[in-house]
């Protein structure tokens, strides 16, 4: 049985107050309500929070991640944060090729895979995040965008070190738009990257992979995703930074 994740990414958004109440909140409320997390689920505040989010989600089952990290471990490089140092913050996860970080901060594939093997030789878990542009997808160029994507990073990996990923699908048109991608859109990516996993690390490696949906997840369509064959969970935007949508998010 694949691992079943939810991650919230707040991105910019909350301040120490806002995570601090809303992890304690959250902590309360799936205690109170009992409610059944036998998923993973991992939050990803801003970076000044990481450390106090961690020592709130201590002794729980619950897990932090960062949004980013810098391609070296240390030196000089002004205003950036590494692996090294969020490794001694007790993080084990990180988020990357997020498309907003290749959008804004443009990183690309070279870039990326310094940073995947960074992450990997500080034992992180990493997400990683791929999709297409609208105009890709229009083009019907989305599978092609995809594998290129995945090839020339995840894909350098060794079957041992690509144990350390989940992937997610996040279709650029369907972040913070409001336009999922429809269930039959996103069921047959998901099954395309399985099939990736499959040609380059063979069954074992494909079965187990969790491939995340992500993209105007919310409570309301949360459920006929995650039901679909290969769609293991979500990475989720907006719909996070509100706890009872979070919360029926998980439950879905
Ligand atoms: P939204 O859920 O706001 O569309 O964001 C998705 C996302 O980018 C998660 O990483």
């Amino acid at each position: 049985m694949r691992q079943k994740v939810v991650i919230a990414n707040w991105k910019m958004n909350y301040d120490f107050h806002e995570t601090t109440s809303f992890i304690r909140n959250f902590l309360k409320i799936v205690f109170e309500r009992k409610i059944n997390h036998n998923k993973k689920i991992i939050i990803s505040p801003s970076f000044p929070f990481l450390h106090i989010s961690n020592q709130i989600l201590q002794g729980t089952t619950l897990n932090i991640a960062a949004q980013n990290i810098h391609h070296k471990d240390k030196g000089s490089y002004t205003g950036e944060v590494s692996a090294y140092m969020l490794k001694s913050i007790g993080v084990q996860n990180v988020i990357l090729g997020h498309s907003e970080r290749r959008e804004f901060f443009f990183e690309k594939e070279n870039i990326l895979l310094e940073k995947i093997k960074i992450a990997l030789k500080y034992n992180f878990n990493i997400i990683f995040c791929v999709g297409e542009s609208s105009l890709e997808r229009s083009n019907n160029k989305q599978f092609d965008i995809v594998k290129t994507q995945l090839k020339e990073t995840v894909f350098h990996c060794t079957s041992d070190e690509v144990k350390s990923f989940y992937i997610a699908y996040e279709p650029i048109w369907a972040i913070g738009t409001g336009e999922t991608a429809t269930i039959e859109q996103a069921q047959t990516m998901h099954e395309f990257i399985r099939s990736l996993f499959f040609d380059k690390y063979g069954k074992n490696i494909s079965d187990k992979v969790s491939i995340l949906y992500g993209g105007s997840i919310n409570d309301l369509n949360a459920k006929n995703l995650f039901s679909q064959k290969d769609i293991d969970g979500g990475l989720v935007g907006k719909s996070s930074l509100e706890l009872e949508k979070l919360l029926k998010i998980i439950q879905s």
